[in-house]
């Protein structure tokens, strides 16, 4: 890898080296591995995999992970009834149920019944409001790996402009918080960009750091670059490609191919953002089971 590129999967790597490290440690002194449950309902494709991947990331550290499925007709009622038991179970540390769910279940409804304790996702208003107030919680996953990529890659954000595109609540909304926090890796002027910015090229162009987080595949060409800025793309939408053997690939939010020469460093899609919010989830059923936060 050259130095224009973020490696993601190289940083995760390192991460996850240091957490295997601490679960050694944690079973000399006699203690389980962090376990961590993941709930998934239905059939979605995306999730299965996602769910997986969790799954083999859990094994590489030394974590133990336990899969709950059920079919899509699962009622709302028995997921908040197995919520309770997680939440109350000593032997669960982190507790995680996938997203989408099927419409017949309330996605706010879950994420809140889930203890803030075991809301390793950092999905929960007591965690998100945590961070608003400076206070340490669990912070969502994808926001972490993003300021650990900067952090690890020497990418200062302290006095930087940062413009965030896009509002989610998994990720644009805590990241735009998270960066402008008075902590290691913040401090950043952070300006959030959303469906209703006006000149969103102009501003985009005004970034020394642009995060884009929108999923509409290659959107931002060189004309939303500043000459040097940093990009961190964190689209992942499935593109039909005939000479892919899968029938698809992944496309980040940017045009890597037009930024390229542009930009002084920028994520790669695939390996860039991906690997860190898996290994940020990692990182919170870590702090799970030491009982750090709670
Ligand atoms: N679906 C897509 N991303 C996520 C995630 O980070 N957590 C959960 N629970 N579901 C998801």
């Amino acid at each position: 890898m050259n130095d224009k590129i973020l490696d993601g999967v190289f940083i995760a790597g390192e991460i996850k080296s240091e957490l295997a490290l601490k679960v050694a440690d944690r079973l000399k002194q006699g203690k389980r591995p962090p376990h961590l449950v993941a709930v998934l309902i239905g059939e979605d494709g995306g999730s299965l995999s996602y769910v997986q991947h969790k799954v083999n990331d859990c094994a590489q550290v030394g974590f133990t992970s336990t899969v709950k499925r059920f079919p899509a007709d699962y009622s709302e009622a028995s997921l908040m009834a197995l919520i309770a038991e997680l939440n109350a179970n000593k032997n669960v540390d982190g507790c995680i149920v996938q997203l989408p769910l099927p419409a017949h279940i309330s996605v706010s409804k879950v994420i809140e019944a889930i203890h803030p304790s075991k809301d390793v996702d950092g999905f929960h208003p007591v965690n998100l409001g945590r961070m608003m107030v400076n206070v340490p919680g669990f912070v969502p996953a994808t926001p972490w790996g993003i300021l650990q990529l900067l952090k690890r890659s020497g990418v200062g954000a302290q006095g930087e402009h940062i413009v965030v595109v896009g509002r989610s609540q998994i990720v644009g909304s805590p990241l735009s918080v998270l960066l402008s926090r008075d902590i290691s890796g913040g401090n950043a002027t952070v300006t959030l960009a959303h469906r209703y910015t006006r000149n969103l090229e102009a501003l985009c162009r005004e970034a020394d750091i642009l995060i884009t987080a929108i999923g509409k595949p290659a959107f931002f060409g060189e004309s939303y670059v500043k000459e040097g800025a940093v990009v961190v793309d964190v689209g992942t939408t499935r593109v039909a490609d005939a000479a892919n053997a899968k029938g698809w690939r992944l496309s980040g939010d940017v045009n890597f191919e037009r930024v390229y020469d542009k930009v002084s460093k920028i994520t790669p899609v695939p390996g860039g953002v991906g690997p860190m919010t898996r290994v940020g989830l990692l990182h919170n059923t870590w702090l799970a089971s030491e009982n750090i936060l709670y």
